[in-house]
């Protein structure tokens, strides 16, 4: 399949491929989205943290040293934390040989050239804002990218981004500043406070191992910010069974690191 027939049209469950489809391509890079697209799947997560000089760029860690060689390139500057590096120096990194030494040279991209390649395979995006509490204003500067990346237009807004957090003073910011965005807030918060939440978030994004059929259905009961009901994506499934299982429970989506294995466990 070339990037342009990716589709998920047909899924049901949605199936997002977890930084990008990561147990077959190093997770957060271009290869691991073009792996996504290549394999049919048009729906990506990532997670977005902030350089020392103010880049954002995909990295699911606060410390480059799982996913990174910083360690041989920056000895001595432990704990290799993203935020204390510039974005020249984490453009030198290898983010792919730690994954598979097929991977080797795969960089951590920018948020704008991940945007870029993104776009370019026809796919969507789910945006997680990674540690927000690291990183002041980052809220704001993810949406500046995003627009000018053409990521802010109505058709884009319609249905190719969520932006996400495990933050809700986060979503809720990213709600007010650009009430257009749809949203989500990971987590699993009490049914009782579900309606507080309805008020910003248009996804509640839950760990795959805390929810049930209730607490699907209550969820959905509700109506988020765009008067439509709420979603619930849950995640990380990667397994047939687990995958059966809470698509069994009506869940709208399925973040997974094994897209193939979640689609051929619900498909009809
Ligand atoms: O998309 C949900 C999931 O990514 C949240 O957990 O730690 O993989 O970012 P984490
Ligand atoms: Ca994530």
């Amino acid at each position: 399949t070339s990037p342009a027939q990716a589709s998920n049209a047909s899924d049901n469950p949605l199936v997002v491929a977890h930084r990008g489809a990561s147990a077959y391509a190093p997770e957060n890079t271009l290869a691991a989205v073009d792996k996504a697209a290549k394999m049919g799947f048009r729906w990506v997560e990532n997670d977005v943290q902030r350089t020392k000089d103010g880049e954002l760029v995909v990295l699911h860690d606060a410390s480059l040293a799982r996913t990174t060689n910083v360690e041989e390139v920056f000895p001595g500057r432990a704990p290799w934390n993203v935020r204390d590096f510039t974005a020249a120096e984490v453009a030198r990194l290898d983010a792919g040989s730690w994954f598979d030494s097929r991977y080797a040279g795969a960089r951590v991209p920018t948020l704008k050239q991940y945007m870029n390649r993104v776009s370019h395979n026809h796919q969507k995006l789910v945006l997680e804002i990674k540690n927000p509490a690291l990183y002041p204003g980052i809220e704001r500067e993810t949406l500046k990218v995003l627009s000018n990346e053409g990521w802010l237009s109505p058709a884009h807004l319609k249905n190719s981004l969520v932006v996400q957090s495990f933050s809700a003073d986060t979503v809720r910011t990213v709600h007010q500043l650009r009430p257009g965005v749809k949203t989500a807030f990971l987590g699993t918060p009490a049914v009782t406070d579900l309606s507080e939440y309805a008020a910003f978030a248009d996804q509640i994004n839950a760990s795959y191992t805390t929810i049930s059929r209730g607490y699907v259905a209550a969820i959905q009961a509700f109506n988020g910010p765009h008067g439509k009901p709420m979603e619930i994506l849950t995640w990380t499934v990667d397994d047939a069974d687990n995958a059966r299982r809470v698509a069994g429970y009506g869940v709208d989506g399925i973040i997974t690191n094994k897209p193939d294995v979640v689609r051929a466990a619900t498909e009809s």
